[in-house]
């Protein structure tokens, strides 16, 4: 998307949407379900200590080692070592960390990515595809529908939302709306939040730290990052989940300008390609980019989008 409309689109979108009913217009992100009646307090989905003996817990517990390890749950439909829980914070658990328990009654629900009404299986699969970059997988692709790696995450997305209304919004669903930037974002003032905030764990490069084949601290773009058609490279998801969730372990300690000027930043590096772009070419762009980031977009000589 060019910078200017990005621009302009995105003050467009940090005005509060009006709560839509529950058969909403589409939208790519989440929809805008009415707030669950009980008021605004955050869900606490069950202990972990809580998960019952028996084959469901034992899909319970074999779902929650995908989610924190999907690499060695799933390896094979995989193109990164990226773990759900690596956005997902605290075992899906986090409020404004796009929690599970608040994502598993919205489902099935119309996506606009895709065009169609989407089960929890599709929702996942477009995980693996995108976030997890299966494209670059030993499989070349996600799970297969109806495996057991599907079937087991599901059976713990379903447990961790015991007790939720369906079809509601629950407080902390999804990564917060951040408001506009008093500046338009940034990628020099990135770079130095970046350097200053956040290399310390993801490395200068961005490119994580690794022990025994797992990411200790995720690798924020390049190779084994996730696509360009990954939520993430949205620059407002991304200031979105920065400000409520980094630098870990100090959430809400970034200016509403350094989350923006650092997730432009991010935004603004190479990382591997949209899997779209095999079927759509050089429409990729107009079809699948109309949003805040900075696909197709030529930063320091490097045109951002195809091949890195
Ligand atoms: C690179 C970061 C990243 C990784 C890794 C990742 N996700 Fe996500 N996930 C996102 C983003 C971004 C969204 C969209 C949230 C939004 O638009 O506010 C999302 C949304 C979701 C949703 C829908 C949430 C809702 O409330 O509707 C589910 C379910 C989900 N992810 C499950 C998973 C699972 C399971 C895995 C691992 C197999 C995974 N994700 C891996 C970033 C990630
Ligand atoms: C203290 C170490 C630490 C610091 C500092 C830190 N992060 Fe992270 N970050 C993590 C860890 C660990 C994860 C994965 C979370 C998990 O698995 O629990 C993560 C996850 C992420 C993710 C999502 C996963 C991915 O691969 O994209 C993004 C984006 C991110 N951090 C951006 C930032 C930004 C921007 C800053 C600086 C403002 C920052 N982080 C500072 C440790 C850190």
């Amino acid at each position: 998307m060019r910078l200017l409309p990005a621009l302009l689109a995105l003050a467009a979108c940090s005005e509060p949407a009006p709560p839509a009913p529950v058969p909403a217009a589409p939208q790519d992100h989440l929809l805008d379900l009415p707030p669950a009646p009980d008021g605004p307090a955050a869900f606490t989905p069950p202990g972990r200590d809580e998960i019952p003996e028996g084959p469901f817990g034992d899909a319970v517990r074999r779902g929650r080692a995908a989610f924190t390890d999907t690499a060695a749950q799933a390896g094979p439909y995989m193109g990164n070592t990226l773990s759900c829980s690596n956005c997902h914070l605290d075992e899906g658990r986090r409020p404004d960390s796009a929690p599970m328990w608040a994502a598993w009654g919205q489902y099935p629900a119309f996506r606009k990515k895709n065009d169609r009404v989407n089960t929890m299986e599709d929702r996942l699969l477009g995980c693996f595809t995108y976030s997890l970059n299966a494209q670059d997988s030993e499989t070349g692709g996600p799970p297969p529908r109806g495996s057991q790696v599907l079937t087991d995450l599901q059976a713990y997305l379903f447990w961790l939302a015991q007790g939720t209304p369906t079809g509601r919004a629950l407080p902390g669903r999804g990564y917060p709306a951040l408001e506009a930037p008093p500046q338009p974002p940034d990628v020099g003032r990135g770079q130095q939040v970046f350097a200053e905030r956040c290399a310390v764990c993801h490395g200068e490069d961005g490119q994580g730290a690794q022990a025994e084949g797992q990411d200790v601290f995720p690798p924020l773009w390049g190779p084994r990052s996730f696509n360009w058609g990954a939520g993430m490279h949205r620059v407002n998801t991304a200031a979105g989940f920065i400000q409520a969730n980094m630098p870990l372990g100090q959430p809400g300690s970034l200016t509403v300008q350094q989350a923006w000027d650092v997730a432009q930043f991010i935004g603004a590096q190479p990382r591997p390609a949209d899997p779209r772009a095999a079927e759509a070419g050089a429409g990729t762009d107009a079809r699948f980019h109309d949003h805040d980031c900075l696909y197709g977009e030529t930063v320091d000589g490097h045109r951002l989008g195809e091949g890195g």
